[in-house]
């Protein structure tokens, strides 16, 4: 069923929302129950599109996973003997983050295959990474009628130097090394957030983890993991789109619920562009004192400025008081709201890694349509600031990774429906 949102904009937000559990989190930490034995449950898990794909995919591979109960956001699962090594491709298609089970797969059972992805809206995405590094842990790896073939009777300890931070790369990697034999030394490993929530649920859960959140995360081997109860952190992505559709709005919000730490280059950026900000220990309020000064970002992997909250702030900025510059070095191709915005009036020119963006005084609501999470939660902002009506199509992109995106926008006074199209 296709489905569209529709948005009068030129509500100044007010209020608070809440924030829900972060998806980047809660994914990888469900493919990691694959490695414990028993049950797990999990907390504040976000009711959203890619978590009910991996529920799927952990379905198919024989995990028992609860069916959402009266409490959306917890997900049990027991894990006993998996009946299939295998991410279809059906389902890899969907949700590129389905590789995060290759890791676990193989140091569990010694075995996996795992549809290859292909490039995506965002740039080509290949997992060179990954592979190299768990063929360094003792794996052959074969890719077979674009599947990848992963064996290993028992992976073994290495030191293994990323080229660069990757953030699946580096959650597979620790996956695997936690069931082999010896210590495996990450370099130059992914420093988010997400990665030490998982390392926080391997600790519990047995396993011996230390330096996640640094760039060198050291795994030592264990036998075996136990199943255990742990919460997702809150979503850093979520709040921070909400901390701009605050700003973009001209409007004040809380958001709350979440943790302001997990924000310090976007926070920053806010402040440049003369919103008050103000956060408490889990909290943080962004309040809009008249237009935005133009405030220039370079996307950066953890703690620079995320690549999850660029095409939000670029659509902030199309109503800045004069120009900036937006760099993009993590993906390669991911620009695809810009056309968008300008059918709004935005005044973008895109140069390779850079768009060049000079803020109008106002945009105009118009028929636009999405196409990868984060360039959809651009056009809700900038449909939120707009004149008149805009209508988004394929919003299936922002059910993947905002919960119920209308309701808690509407609760801060945005006036948002999602109509059948
Ligand atoms: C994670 O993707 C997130 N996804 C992305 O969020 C996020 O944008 C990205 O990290 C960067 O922060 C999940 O956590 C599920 P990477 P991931 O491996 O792990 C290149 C969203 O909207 N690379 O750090 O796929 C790669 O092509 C999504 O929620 C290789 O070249 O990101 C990219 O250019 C989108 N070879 C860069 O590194 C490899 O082996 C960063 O990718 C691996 C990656």
């Amino acid at each position: 069923m296709m489905e569209k949102l529709i948005i009068k904009g030129g509500r100044r937000l007010s209020g608070t929302v809440l924030t829900s559990g972060a998806k980047n989190a809660a994914l990888p930490i469900l493919a990691a129950t694959i490695l414990t034995e028993g049950k797990s449950r999990l907390l504040n898990v976000p009711d959203v599109v890619d978590i009910d794909s991996m529920r799927k995919l952990l379905s198919t591979l024989g995990v028992a996973v609860s069916s959402p109960g009266e409490d959306r956001h917890i997900i049990e699962v027991n894990i006993g003997a998996l009946s299939r090594l295998e991410a279809p491709y059906d389902l890899v298609r969907k949700m590129r983050a389905s590789v995060v089970v290759l890791g676990p797969m193989l140091a569990r059972y010694g075995r996996a295959r795992v549809s290859m992805p292909g490039g995506c809206a965002i740039g080509e995405r290949p997992i060179d990474m990954h592979l190299a590094a768990l063929a360094k842990m003792g794996a052959t790896i074969e890719i077979d009628h674009g599947y990848i073939e992963a064996r290993a009777r028992q992976l073994v300890g290495a030191r293994i130097s990323l080229d660069y931070p990757t953030v699946g790369g580096t959650e597979n990697i620790i996956c695997a090394a936690t069931l082999a034999k010896g210590t495996t030394v990450i370099d130059n490993a992914a420093r988010e957030p997400e990665i030490v929530d998982l390392a926080d649920f391997l600790n519990a859960a047995g396993a011996r983890v230390s330096g996640a959140g640094t760039h060198q995360v050291t795994v030592d081997g264990v036998d075996g993991l136990t199943g255990v109860e742990h919460s997702i952190i809150p979503d850093r992505i979520e709040a921070g789109t909400y901390a701009l559709a605050a700003a973009i709005t001209g409007g004040e919000v809380t958001v709350s619920r979440c943790n302001p730490g997990d924000l310090g280059a976007p926070l920053e950026k806010l402040l440049e562009a003369g919103c008050e900000v103000e956060t408490s220990e889990d909290s943080l309020t962004v309040k809009a004192t008249g237009r935005a000064r133009p405030v220039g970002i370079t996307t950066q992997p953890y703690p620079g400025y995320p690549t999850d909250l660029q095409a939000q702030w670029l659509a902030f900025m199309t109503l800045a008081d004069g120009s900036s510059i937006v760099r993009e070095t993590v993906f390669e191709r991911r620009f695809a709201h810009v056309q968008e915005l300008r059918r709004m009036g935005a005044k973008i020119t895109v140069d390779g890694d850079m768009a060049v963006v000079t803020g109008v005084e106002r945009l105009q609501g118009a028929p636009v349509m999405c196409t990868d999470i984060r360039a959809s939660a651009s056009l809700v902002l900038a449909g939120l600031a707009a004149e008149n009506s805009t209508v988004i199509s394929r919003i299936y992109h922002i059910d993947r990774g905002y919960e119920r995106i209308e309701e808690k926008l509407r609760a801060l006074g945005a006036d948002i429906a999602r109509k059948r199209a």
